[in-house]
């Protein structure tokens, strides 16, 4: 089968795609790939490992032809693909869960909570500009998290492991999602809120949805308006939920004590009043960048076409319900 890779990706997985007889082209250059380029490189394959970086939507599906029959993403989240377009096309499309991932962008979520409770960013760019002269007793003083609310929006494999490290901080965890989860709350002593009184009451708000029609700007003004006065923000989900326009103006009121984001509504570019924020601590989409769970995301993104392509269905298939009618 031929097989067209739109980075480089960690580790040596390739290889055991090679073994097997693929035909593997990986885009040569280390940038995104434009949509023009890539819509020339998918013509003829069977099989596209994409990124989040990749649009994949139905033109693009089309202009690989019909021969295309899997797409392997890699990346828990997949907002990127048309998923619709894929499964009416009979196209599998696999991502990438594991929990070295999700362990992985629940320990960035915590860094940035500790980033911004105890300002962290902010003291070490003073020091680095000479601006330590010895112990004060008023420098940087920052928010204890001991007692505290953390509101957590989706509480999935990575919403509960943010929970479950609060633990640690005796804070009191809230959680929104669709239904009460009475498993996690036995397990994690987490409490069932309505969006809204868990906006009113968290001292810190934390997003773990994925990006749907339904989540795209629910962080708004309107909603940022609900949100405790002097809490803070954290996005290592998706840029989109939050409307970057009403974060930099809930901050300027004073709503928002401070924010921490990992993505961004329009990557890779950073509202430019956000940049100039001290109270704003900014990561270029690194939540599950650690060594152990990029090799992981090369594994399952490259399993998910070994297996697909030797009629297995993949582990981590979005769309099983086409499986047995499935394009071959
Ligand atoms: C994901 O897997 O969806 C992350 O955002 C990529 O690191």
């Amino acid at each position: 089968m031929k097989i067209f890779v739109t980075r480089r990706i960690p580790g040596d997985y390739l290889s055991l795609l090679k073994k097997e007889g693929h035909e593997i082209e990986v885009f040569s250059e280390d940038r995104p790939i434009k949509s023009e380029e890539l819509v020339l490189k998918v013509k003829g394959v069977d099989g596209l490992l994409s990124l989040l970086t990749d649009r994949v939507d139905a033109d693009l599906m089309d202009a690989a032809g019909p021969q295309l029959k899997v797409i392997s993403n890699y990346a828990v989240g997949f907002d990127n693909i048309d998923l619709k377009a894929a499964s009416d096309r009979g196209i599998v499309v696999c991502n990438t869960p594991c929990d070295e991932v999700n362990e992985a962008v629940a320990e960035h979520t915590w860094a940035l909570i500790l980033s911004l409770a105890r300002r962290i960013v902010e003291a070490d760019e003073s020091v680095r500009r000479g601006g330590y002269k010895g112990w004060e007793p008023n420098i940087f003083l920052g928010t204890s998290l001991i007692g505290k609310t953390l509101g957590i929006i989706g509480l999935g494999r990575i919403g509960s492991m943010v929970a479950r490290r609060a633990k640690g901080y005796n804070m009191k965890v809230l959680y929104n999602k669709h239904e009460p989860d009475k498993d996690a709350e036995k397990e994690l002593g987490v409490v069932f809120s309505s969006l809204d009184d868990l906006l009113k009451v968290s001292d810190f708000v934390s997003l773990h949805v994925p990006l749907t029609d339904e989540t795209r700007g629910m962080i708004n003004i309107e909603t940022l308006a609900k949100m405790k006065k002097g809490s803070f923000l954290i996005n290592t989900a998706r840029g989109p939920i939050v409307c970057e326009d009403a974060l930099v103006k809930a901050l300027d009121e004073g709503t928002l004590k401070g924010a921490a984001l990992d993505v961004y509504e329009n990557e890779p570019n950073i509202h430019p009043e956000l940049l100039g924020k001290q109270n704003v601590v900014l990561t270029p989409h690194i939540a599950s960048s650690t060594n152990e769970a990029r090799e992981k995301m090369s594994q399952l993104a490259v399993e998910g076409l070994l297996h697909a392509f030797l009629g297995k269905k993949p582990l981590n298939m979005i769309n099983p319900e086409i499986w047995n009618t499935r394009r071959k």
